[in-house]
């Protein structure tokens, strides 16, 4: 029997064994019930007594080394096994965190923050209205009747339902009136709609409706409160010019531009509230008086910032709003 052999061998194969799987199949083919050590520890019996002694002592001394390989081994390749584990599954501390983009508040909405916190400086309260409204109270009870060629220029959204969307904030100053007793200082910032588009105008954009009435409400108060409002906003060197227009609920009624690059924009329409607008809505006009202005944020703020197309206000474009 040439234990120096089998002891080479059988101890390679042990060491050689690379994962827990081939050990496990190798320590059975060596110490199994049938292995290569347990049957020659078997043949033993079958071996002249003078050789069997020597034989059977390398035989066991075989066995228990091999033994301890085998566990030996086995330990090692179960380490090895969870590291590999852990290197596979493990979190890099060290990668930098996903960055979430930071929002910023929307140039309109911070215009339109900018100019009521202006008016309720002076004492005017915020209102609101619904966006879609009546025909009543978007036209007639503004002294706009059915008939009338001003309604034309509103190029309105009509609603199936006869409502419409509301082309101007003015139908807030109707609300306002008809529930509250005066005197009244409101404003009322809101989304109104036309089917209009252009540089200068899109079909969804905003309006800062203002309404004061009182016993003595005058034309030169509502001059003043304005020229303030726009010194304030755009400092006091602005150049600014009131022009005669005409609004079916103001009597008399103007327009305020402001010097914009060569020419003059639009930013607001204004005047004394006609004496039918307010005995529609339930007030004295004999008692009160009051005035009005409607200003356009998109415009205001086109001005403030230099931004040529109001159009870009809501392309929403992410490289625009995120200047502001
Ligand atoms: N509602 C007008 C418009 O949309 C703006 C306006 C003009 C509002 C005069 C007013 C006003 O309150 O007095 O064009």
């Amino acid at each position: 029997m040439d234990i120096q052999s089998l002891s080479k061998k059988s101890k390679a194969i042990l060491s050689q064994s690379d994962n827990l799987d081939s050990l496990e199949e190798a320590q059975r083919s060596l110490l199994g019930k049938s292995g290569e050590i347990t049957s020659k520890l078997k043949e033993l019996g079958s071996l002249p007594p003078e050789e069997r002694k020597s034989a059977g002592k390398e035989l066991n001394i075989l066995k228990n080394s091999l033994q301890e390989i085998y566990q030996a081994r086995k330990l090692e390749l179960r380490r090895i096994e969870a590291d590999k584990k852990l290197q596979e599954d493990s979190i890099d501390v060290s990668l930098p965190g996903r960055q979430r983009k930071k929002g910023s508040i929307h140039p309109v909405t911070q215009t339109i923050a900018e100019i009521s916190s202006f008016f309720t400086s002076k004492g005017f309260s915020v209102a609101s209205g619904p966006e879609a409204e009546s025909d009543y109270y978007n036209f007639e009870a503004l002294n706009i009747p059915a008939d009338h060629p001003a309604k034309d220029m509103h190029d309105t959204f009509y609603l199936d339902n006869g409502d419409l969307l509301r082309t101007h904030t003015s139908p807030v100053q109707v609300r306002v009136m008809e529930e509250n007793e005066p005197p009244l200082r409101i404003i009322c910032p809101g989304r109104v709609y036309r089917k209009d588009s252009d540089l200068t105008h899109t079909p969804m954009f905003h309006q800062i409706e203002g309404l004061l009435i009182e016993e003595d409400a005058s034309f030169s108060q509502l001059k003043g409160l304005l020229e303030d409002f726009i010194s304030d906003f755009f400092g006091s060197d602005t150049d600014i010019r009131f022009r005669p227009s005409y609004f079916p609920f103001t009597e008399p009624s103007a327009e305020v531009d402001i010097k914009w690059k060569k020419g003059w924009l639009e930013i607001l329409g204004c005047g004394m509230v006609h004496p039918n607008v307010l005995e529609m809505a339930g007030i004295d006009s004999k008692k009160f008086t009051g005035f009005a202005f409607g200003l356009g944020p998109e415009r205001i703020a086109m001005l403030k910032h230099d931004i040529p197309d109001l159009r870009a206000f809501f392309e929403n474009d992410i490289r625009f709003i995120k200047q502001f």
